[in-house]
């Protein structure tokens, strides 16, 4: 197994825009990504306010509705994009888990396996 997990290529997420990825083929969105200011952030989607509760409302919607705050449609708390802090809602002081981003030269965005493999409780 490889150590970690493409997720896309630069140019299949626009700015602003953000998209979930199942990397471990689940059948449900483990990682977030997102594209903000000319940057890219990437985070476990698992909310710290109830023990890793899936974020989106309906697929790739992690944004509020100007687009800079990641929100958790279950009971709203929102998050900073660039360092994942809970700014609002009934998580304040926790944080997302952020995951490297690691970008190949043709482009191409990974993320590391092992937190989401210990995530599910397996072992790597
Ligand atoms: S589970 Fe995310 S705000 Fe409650």
């Amino acid at each position: 197994m490889s150590d970690t997990f493409r997720l896309c290529h630069v140019d299949e997420l626009p700015e602003g825009c953000s998209r979930g990825f199942d990397p471990l083929q689940q059948g449900q969105d483990s990682v977030l990504l997102v594209r903000w200011q000319g940057r890219f952030h990437a985070y476990l989607d698992a909310c710290p306010h109830h023990g890793g509760t899936p974020m989106a409302w309906r697929k790739d919607a992690y944004l509020n509705a100007v687009g800079d705050r990641i929100v958790c449609h279950a009971h709203g708390a929102q998050f900073d994009i660039a360092t994942g802090q809970c700014t609002l809602g009934p998580c304040l002081g926790q944080a997302l888990t952020r995951l490297p981003i690691e970008q190949s030269p043709q482009g191409e965005l990974c993320v590391p396996c092992h937190p989401l493999i210990s995530k599910n409780g397996d072992n790597p």
